[in-house]
């Protein structure tokens, strides 16, 4: 699938996400600076991936790791520094939750600092506790 929105074109298309660019867009994020580039693209080939272009150049991106029926998880979501606060998050948002295999999916995810981001979407807290496991490693 894909959207417009003047000179920015959203995609979930793995063959138009620019690999290098989304390694580097997430080792800008506190929680992915120290992910390995075999470990990004493992999780991409076992993700529905959103990639923003501006330009034919990717400045933004998020990924549902998702049943496509049932539950889906949120997560990397990022914008290039240099296109933040113009609205692109809140349109790639937009696009993500009206995507047609997520509609029916309770969506989750975890963030440190960017509830009220979120909020305006209609996410809040759980109805149960939600519990994690972190990797031994
Ligand atoms: C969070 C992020 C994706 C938002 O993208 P953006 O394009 O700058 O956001 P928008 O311009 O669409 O802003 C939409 C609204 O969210 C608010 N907002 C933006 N970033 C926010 C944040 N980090 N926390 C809370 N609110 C935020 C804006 O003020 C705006 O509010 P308004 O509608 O009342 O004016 C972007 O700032 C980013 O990539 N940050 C670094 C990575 C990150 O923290 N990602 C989220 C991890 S959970």
């Amino acid at each position: 699938m894909e959207w417009r929105h003047e000179a920015y074109l959203l995609t979930d298309e793995r063959e138009r996400l620019q690999l290098d660019t989304v390694t580097a867009l997430l080792h800008s994020t506190y929680w992915a600076a120290d992910r390995s580039p075999e470990t990004i693209a493992r999780s991409l080939d076992h993700s529905l991936n959103f990639s923003l272009l501006h330009d034919g150049q990717q400045i933004g991106f998020a990924r549902v790791v998702t049943d496509r029926a049932t539950v889906a998880y949120l997560c990397d979501v990022v914008i290039a520094e240099a296109h933040r606060g113009r609205g692109l998050g809140k349109w790639l948002l937009t696009c993500i939750l009206e995507h047609p295999e997520l509609r029916g999916c309770r969506i989750d995810l975890v963030t440190k600092d960017a509830q009220d981001f979120y909020r305006a979407f209609g996410f809040g807290p759980h109805k149960y506790t939600n519990l994690v496991r972190y990797p031994k490693l």
